[in-house]
């Protein structure tokens, strides 16, 4: 059996009495579209409704179901919805949606009574109202319904659930740091010749798909920073977890981003069979040396033939270790003899690589490029080497400013990138955690959205001018990503 962290199910359990509330409270409410408030169906749906809150309650105390954007909170704990469950899902958020309302509250146990009236209360009015909100929860002041509340439909208001998810910021961080670790391991395992513990590293991976679709932020934070000395290792998460948070966009469906991830975590494996010296050489390579380099995918390749370990695994991390060196107009190297298509996942990888190899210093690019430079030498490469498809979805992910990036504001502030915007045409104006200097450091000062206006004038309140460099400013950038 695997072994399980003992917190990992006691953070589960928001995600599954949230789901389990969504998908009774859906059912009733289509029930109770269609029938009538006596109606025999209805007894029952009201009775399993009713139990299930009532048993949170008793665990949990009150909770509250928040909708914002197309997220759905339990107490402030993003819920994951799975495939299976999501056409209920939308059905809840748009019947809350057309009522303007955003939250409901269960204060205390509930009765079947009180919540037929809530039930049939929320059918009442019309669709669209900016008052629907405010003729329910006068409604239920009306009737004397103090178990339940409602709240206005609003946008999201980072700070709140920033709070409430420094266990998940934590546990995002172990993964991270777990999967650095492993890597080092299977890189030794190797190096000795010893087999290793497969089953250990697809746990791993599940476990950051997981945090990666609860928020990527923090994840995709660690991936940015850029002050680590062993490369090799972080690159190596790095471009998995890329790989994952980019597969998740485009769609490629949760159970196999693990798998999307594995085939990250080890795509430059092959590496293992190159000589030390040569992979730490200061400067140009030999012509000779390069040919040795670029052996690599084929040396990954024929690694991963070997490790019977893998299974049916095989294939997938193949199609990374391959072609990930490969473009997608098919050069490139290795060389291929045989036209064949690139494999969604080599797609994936080839961008997530390119864009984490160019973005940190290391021994061959002493200086890196600041990640915009690197984004547009993307998009101008974008159907040449990438596949342009995965590189816009790529570039909206990354922001020309990334998690994590220092920035000075017009108004003379320094402040650190904490979220960027989802829509595109704000993309440099992310949220932005202002710092200010006391006792002779730098400290976290509050979250600003840049995308703000001034009520009066109209203009943008604060403005990116310039990028920073952390080191010249003595800045643990992952102190306050975290
Ligand atoms: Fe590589
Ligand atoms: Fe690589």
């Amino acid at each position: 059996m695997p072994e399980q962290r003992p917190t990992l199910d006691h953070e589960h359990l928001p995600i599954k009495f949230g789901t389990e509330f969504v998908i009774r409270f859906s059912r009733l409410l289509r029930g109770a579209a269609i029938y009538d408030q006596n109606h025999v169906n209805i007894d029952r749906l009201i009775h399993e409704c009713v139990q299930t809150i009532n048993s949170i309650i008793r665990s949990h105390g009150n909770f509250i179901l928040k909708v914002a954007r197309d997220n759905f909170f339990f107490n402030s704990t993003r819920i994951i919805v799975s495939a299976d469950n999501y056409p209920v899902f939308k059905v809840f958020w748009q019947e809350m949606k057309k009522r303007r309302i955003g939250e409901v509250e269960f204060l205390e146990e509930v009765s079947g009574e009180h919540l037929r009236e809530f039930v049939y209360l929320l059918l009442r009015p019309e669709e669209n109202n900016e008052s629907n909100y405010l003729y329910v929860k006068k409604q239920l002041e009306y009737r004397n319904i103090r178990s339940i509340e409602v709240g206005e439909l609003e946008f999201f208001k980072d700070e709140e659930i920033y709070v409430d998810s420094e266990g998940q910021k934590k546990h995002s961080k172990e993964v991270y740091f777990r999967s650095i670790g492993l890597v080092k391991e299977v890189v030794e395992s190797i190096n000795q010749q010893k087999a290793f513990n497969i089953r250990k590293a697809k746990r791993l991976m599940q476990n950051a798909v997981d945090a990666v679709l609860q928020d990527d932020s923090t994840l995709l934070g660690l991936a940015n920073i850029k002050n680590y000395d062993e490369y090799i290792f972080n690159h190596s998460v790095n471009v998995a977890i890329y790989a994952i948070a980019l597969g998740q966009r485009i769609g490629i469906p949760k159970k196999h981003l693990s798998h999307l991830g594995m085939a990250g975590l080890f795509h430059d494996i092959g590496k293992t069979r190159i000589p030390k010296e040569m992979l730490s050489k200061m400067g140009k390579l030999s012509p000779e040396e390069q040919s040795v380099m670029r052996s690599h995918p084929v040396a990954g390749t024929e690694l991963i033939m070997k490790m019977k370990e893998w299974g049916e695994l095989s294939a997938r991390m193949i199609e990374g270790a391959f072609e990930h060196h490969l473009r997608y107009d098919l050069t490139g190297y290795p060389r291929l003899t045989r036209k064949k298509k690139i494999s969604l996942f080599g797609r994936v990888i080839t961008v997530a690589d390119f864009y984490d190899a160019l973005v940190r210093p290391r021994v061959h690019n002493r200086f890196p490029y600041v990640s915009e430079k690197i984004l547009g030498i993307m998009l101008e490469r974008s159907g040449k080497d990438f596949d342009p498809a995965i590189v816009k979805v790529f570039i909206n992910m990354i922001g020309i400013f990334p998690l994590g990036t220092l920035v000075l504001l017009n108004t003379n502030e320094m402040g650190i990138v904490t979220q960027i915007q989802e829509d595109t045409e704000l993309i440099d104006r992310p949220r932005v955690c202002l710092l200010y200097y006391g006792d002779g450091e730098y400290r976290k000062g509050k979250i600003v959205d840049l995308k703000e206006r001034d009520n009066a004038t109209g203009e943008f309140k604060k403005s990116i001018v310039k990028t920073l460099d952390p080191n010249e400013y003595n800045l643990n950038v992952a102190e306050f990503l975290m």
